[in-house]
């Protein structure tokens, strides 16, 4: 059995990450453009340092980002050069609601993205949204603390019903929040939570949680009703958590670490929140703010399939010392078996089957490859020319393993989107040096470069991967 022959194959991008423009056409401010790069970046993320606007000690990547904005027509193009069946991207909540809590959009926003996926449909490409990729209107922090607060489950509401409308028949793939489980790492990103001196930082942080899974049932019962047509997916930070070594503790403690990422698609996936979890929130006084109605919402409305993305797995050690790997923005212990790159990420492409396999395990639902890929500095040659054969052998690892999955276990799997698929700026450092792309953007980490996009030797590699539906690698 090999892939399907409508595999859905593609790249990822998010919003903040590329598109700049963040002031025109009346777009509102959102958290993710005020986050700086540099040392301040990662205790913004964290929620634990106060930082709602701009000022001039700081450089702000996102503003300008690689100009998205007015290159998009050209990098669809080079998308679909590739042969793209699907390219997955996020909205920009501002563009469309700039305040988020307005009753009526922002035309010039929600015209931009119709667009966008007019020119996707021309060029025989499906569109994978994600509809909030850290993304949070900075005027409901301000106003209402997001996502700790129920209100913004109508404004997310608002919002969905405002794009299902318009965009039915263009977009049939939808992503309710990406990588819903980094709430509970990046309260910031992933719920727009600035924490206050002295409070319950993980009351606050499963308050924003049942919040946003509300958020996402309703989004997808709306989504059904609107179009059933619409495919709606949750989407996980996913890497398994091997135990370090057969010590009871090891295994113990990996089990707990996987139960902790799968808390929040459990409940989106299955449509009710898991004992261990329930149990475990008792034992800590955390209470869940569950209002009458909303575990019929959740137990209604669970996702059409299951997204995730997959860097690297990860060692759980609870027994002696342990030397640290990075992540993006898990720390886990490093697995001596693996080598990394050059951000200190550990590669592991068998963890990619490994993984599937849990997840079609615990949920027997269509999978979805929907992040990807290595971080690495590129250097043109002489020639201008990107030789990214680092990238290439990264990618082709993980993509056999893909398939194994798929050919050997049985996985059912609804396509592979690579991150980054043009460089961008990386989430987790700001950087634009920390590249994933096929494509080259010349910009440096400071906003230097003149924006032109080159072809790597990866654009050709990947062109030929999906031209054999992944039979030559
Ligand atoms: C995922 C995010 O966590 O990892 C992306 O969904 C992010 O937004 C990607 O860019 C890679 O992480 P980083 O920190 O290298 O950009």
């Amino acid at each position: 059995m090999a892939l399907k022959k409508d595999f859905l194959w593609g790249g990822a991008t998010a919003a903040n990450q590329c598109e700049g423009g963040y002031n025109l056409d009346g777009r509102g401010l959102a958290n993710v453009d005020v986050v700086p790069h540099g040392k301040d970046r990662f205790p913004i993320i964290l929620g634990e340092m106060k930082h709602l606007d701009f000022d001039d000690t700081h450089f702000y990547p996102a503003k300008e980002a690689i100009d998205m904005y007015h290159h998009w027509k050209e990098d669809l193009a080079l998308f679909a050069e590739m042969g793209f069946k699907t390219y997955r991207m996020s909205l920009a909540w501002t563009r469309i609601f700039p305040n988020g809590d307005e009753n009526e959009p922002n035309e010039a926003g929600l015209a931009f993205y119709e667009e966008i996926f007019k020119e996707c449909q021309r060029l025989g490409i499906e569109p994978l949204v994600t509809i909030t990729h850290f993304d949070c209107p900075i005027h409901l922090i301000k106003e209402y603390g997001g996502w700790r607060n129920r209100k913004m489950v109508d404004f997310y509401e608002n919002l969905v019903r405002t794009i299902f409308t318009r965009y039915k028949g263009l977009v049939h793939y939808w992503l309710t929040f990406n990588e819903i489980n980094m709430l509970l790492h990046a309260p910031f990103m992933g719920a727009g939570i600035v924490f206050e001196e002295g409070e319950n930082k993980e009351q606050v942080k499963y308050i924003a949680a049942h919040h946003e899974l509300l958020a996402s049932a309703l989004a997808t019962k709306i989504a059904h009703e609107i179009d059933p047509e619409n495919k709606i997916g949750c989407m996980l930070a996913a890497g398994d958590f091997y135990p370090y070594d057969c010590h009871p503790d090891n295994v113990a403690e990996a089990q707990a670490k996987n139960r902790e990422n799968f808390f929040f698609i459990d409940v989106q996936s299955r449509g009710n929140y898991p004992n261990y979890a329930l149990k475990s929130l008792e034992r800590q006084g955390i209470k869940l703010p569950i209002e009458t109605g909303d575990l019929e919402i959740l137990a209604e409305n669970t996702v059409d399939f299951i997204s995730f993305s997959y860097y690297s797995s990860r060692v759980a050690k609870v027994t002696g010392e342990s030397e640290k790997s990075a992540g993006n923005i898990f720390e886990a212990v490093s697995n001596p078996y693996l080598e990394s790159s050059e951000w200190g990420w550990q590669i592991d492409p068998k963890g990619l089957r490994i993984t599937m396999n849990t997840i079609y395990d615990r949920y027997q639902k269509p999978l979805f490859i929907v992040e990807n890929g290595l971080g690495a500095v590129d250097t043109p040659d002489e020639k201008g020319e990107i030789n990214d054969n680092y990238r290439i052998a990264y990618l082709a690892a993980h993509i056999a393993e893909m398939k194994k999955a798929v050919e050997l276990d049985g996985v059912e799997l609804l396509g592979y989107t690579s991150w980054g698929c043009i460089d961008l700026v990386s989430a987790g450092t700001g950087e634009m040096s920390k590249r994933y792309g096929f494509i080259y953007v010349d910009r440096d980490d400071v906003g230097n470069g003149s924006l032109k996009r080159t072809a790597k030797k990866s654009f050709y590699w990947y062109k030929k991967v999906i031209a054999t539906n992944g039979e030559d690698l």
